[in-house]
């Protein structure tokens, strides 16, 4: 028996066998197209003949393939078999909330325990310290697991018993990331009409960053906690400054789709009397 079985090696499945096979562990793969196993197979790591001899082969599988379409299919090839019973599957591909609902149902059906995660680090910053995976699914199975994933991130983020939660959390982590890429990408639009330096923009903002950084994580404590009394940035600041941006859009004559849009919702809020709230109190107007 080997200690885990890796199925999928694309970019982030070879990486992630390669750091099990660096800490000395027997490793067992599968992928689709066999060549890809080529190096690590020189390297000691076995290939399974088919799907069902994967999941036998360890304790413990880790999947990582393209999309749930592409698990989908490859669980349709799995076969009711005693020797899956107790296996567990943690499944890393990215999905939603209902690929992990339904990929749960399939894996009790076989009496496999299965845990849903979702990596947010690219194939080159696995392994680090501070690499963030998320996690969901049954505590003791997550808790019987978590050493092999720490040698893969060495920070887990275990979310708690609801399956669905690490795809959840991982979409609204994205929510955020390409919000802030709209926005970032008007504002480079308006340094880049004023005829100023883009990549010095660029720079500015990554040096702003982890301060907003401290901003949101505060205001996801007061959207917790239910309490908008400003304690912070008061809602009013933030109506203004949305439609100075957009006013500034007009002024320059540019696209103004993503400034009007976020104006909008300020302007909402204020509307429903929360300009002297905290400007978390925003969610008022997306509960709506
Ligand atoms: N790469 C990143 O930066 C990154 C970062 C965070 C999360 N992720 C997530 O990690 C997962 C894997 O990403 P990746 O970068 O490794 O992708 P990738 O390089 O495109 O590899 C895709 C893998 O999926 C397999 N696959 C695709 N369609 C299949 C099918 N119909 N049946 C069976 N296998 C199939 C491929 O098998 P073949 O080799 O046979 O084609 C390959 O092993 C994705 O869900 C991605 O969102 C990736």
């Amino acid at each position: 028996m080997s200690d885990v079985t890796v199925i999928g090696l694309g970019a982030m499945g070879i990486t992630i066998a390669q750091l099990f096979i660096n800490q000395g562990l027997q490793v067992t793969l599968w992928n689709r197209s066999q060549n890809k196993a080529e190096n690590l197979i020189t390297q000691g790591a076995t290939f399974a003949t088919n799907i069902n001899e994967a999941l036998k082969a360890s304790p413990i599988t880790i999947m990582c393939v393209f999309d749930y379409a592409a698990a989908t299919e490859i669980f349709q090839n799995v076969e009711a078999s005693p020797n899956l019973a107790q296996r567990t599957l943690i499944q890393l591909t990215t999905g939603n909330p209902e690929d992990a609902r339904n990929a749960l149902l399939w894996a009790n059906t076989l009496g496999i325990h299965y845990l849903d995660g979702a990596i947010q680090a690219a194939p080159s910053q696995m392994g680090q310290s501070d690499t963030p995976i998320l996690l969901s699914g049954d505590e003791k199975v997550f808790r019987e697991s978590e050493k092999l994933l720490e040698i893969l991130a060495g920070n887990i983020i275990y979310l708690g018993g609801k399956i669905d939660a690490a795809a959840t959390v991982d979409a609204a982590t994205l929510s955020y990331v390409y919000g802030a890429m709209t926005g970032f990408t008007h504002g480079a639009r308006m340094v880049e009409v004023a005829g100023l330096d883009v990549a010095q923009f660029g720079k500015i903002v990554k040096e702003i960053s982890p301060s907003f950084g401290e901003f949101f994580q505060h205001e996801g404590n007061v959207i917790q906690s239910g309490d908008f009394t400003i304690s912070e940035s008061p809602m009013r600041i933030s109506v203004v400054a949305t439609e100075r941006i957009l006013q500034s859009s007009i002024d320059a004559n540019i696209n103004t789709e993503i400034p009007a849009f976020i104006a909008d919702l300020f302007k909402r809020a204020d509307s429903a009397g929360l300009g002297d709230k905290e400007a978390a109190a925003l969610i008022e107007v997306i509960r709506d």
